[in-house]
């Protein structure tokens, strides 16, 4: 039986991934790193509590000591790496902690990884002959586009927020310690996420936590930034793929095709609450409430997913409309139990 360390899983995404990846692999254990910030919760992960493949250990990934205890002690053999600041808001008010957890962090956890399993450059261990560090990004490092591009694979990065450059970081130490150290590494850029278990501060759970209350709903700028959307758990099928299918060395952008404004954003899921529980005959868009924009904000975002989608044959099964009524489902059941 494998073990394959994961971090972040209590955030968004991580805790979409693990109960996915538990079921479907029931050759592996996974040992979960997380240091719980505030964006992390174990109530995301109550679906894996009891599993006797699942370990959770509270902890920082810049922490090296405790990185070497995780990897000597589970013996582990796969990392998919998730952990990172992930707000661009925060990131503008502060900086330094995008630095330390998304570029020290990643360093701190490729390096142990590359000191257990390799002998020395281009020479694996034995035993650990093919592990792989997965290191998960986001399409962000691209920049910002014009109208018509797409973000592809050779696309130059120009990351504009201190988000997107400790990102960025963090990709070009993954990638040194492929072409260096001949270490078998994947990275992924993924479009905007949406779906189940996102923090309250995000948009889509913004917009419906606000109009739930009947507070206004604030939309940067002109709301036509235009991001391209994909349901979280297709996000977890294409890491699945690469990770197990993938190129050593190789980069695969993941993305659904479904770009949209803010403004289509909040006019998609104000109308479905609209019907879903309508309030005393007037419209949640009435909430809507333009609000300074955000500094630097990128215009627009779009994922060509072609590489991922023709070598590795991965396809998104939703569509934003129907990734978004089970969004809003999720979303409905939550905000009406607290
Ligand atoms: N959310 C998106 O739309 C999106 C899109 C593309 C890529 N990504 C990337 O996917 C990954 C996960 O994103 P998310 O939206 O789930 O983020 P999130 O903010 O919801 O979760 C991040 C998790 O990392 C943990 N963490 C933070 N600092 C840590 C540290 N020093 N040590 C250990 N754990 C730490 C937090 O406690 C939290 O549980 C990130 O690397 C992000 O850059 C996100």
């Amino acid at each position: 039986m494998k073990s394959i360390l994961l971090t972040g899983t209590a955030g968004f995404i991580g805790s979409n991934f693990a109960p996915y990846f538990l079921e479907k692999y029931p050759q592996y254990n996974v040992i979960n790193l997380d240091l719980l910030t505030y964006a992390g919760t174990l109530e995301n992960l109550k679906e894996c509590e009891g599993n006797p493949r699942y370990k959770f250990i509270k902890g920082d990934i810049c922490n090296r000591e405790l990185v070497e205890f995780i990897f000597n002690e589970y013996d582990i053999q796969g990392v998919i790496h998730f952990a990172a600041e992930s707000h661009v808001d925060n990131s503008i008010k502060n900086p330094g902690v995008f630095v330390q957890t998304n570029v020290t962090g990643t360093f701190t956890l490729i390096d142990v990884a590359q000191k257990y399993w390799m002998k020395k450059p281009f020479e694996y261990k034995e035993e650990y002959k093919g592990c792989r560090f997965h290191h998960i990004s986001t399409d962000e490092v691209y920049g910002t586009l014009n109208e018509t591009d797409f973000f592809t694979e050779e696309t130059p990065y120009a990351p504009n927020s201190p988000y997107s450059a400790s990102k960025a970081g963090s990709d070009m130490i993954v990638r040194s310690y492929q072409e260096t150290y001949g270490l078998n590494t994947v990275i992924t850029n993924c479009s905007n996420n949406y779906g189940p278990k996102q923090h309250d501060e995000k948009l889509i759970p913004t917009i419906i936590r606000k109009a739930l209350a009947g507070e206004s709903i604030p939309i940067y700028g002109d709301g036509k930034n235009i991001r391209d959307w994909l349901y979280v758990l297709d996000h977890c099928k294409g890491i699945d793929i690469v990770y197990h299918t993938g190129k050593q060395g190789n980069v695969y952008n993941i993305g659904g095709r479904n770009e949209r404004t803010n403004l289509q954003i909040v006019d998609a899921i104000t109308t479905i609450l609209d019907e879903k529980v309508p309030h005393a005959n007037k419209s949640y868009k009435e909430l809507i409430t333009f609000v300074e924009d955000r500094a630097g904000h990128d215009r627009r975002y779009a994922i060509d997913a072609t590489k991922l989608e023709t070598k590795l044959g991965w396809k998104a099964d939703e569509n934003f409309e129907s990734g978004i009524v089970k969004t809003i489902e999720w979303y409905l059941q939550k905000y009406e139990n607290t």
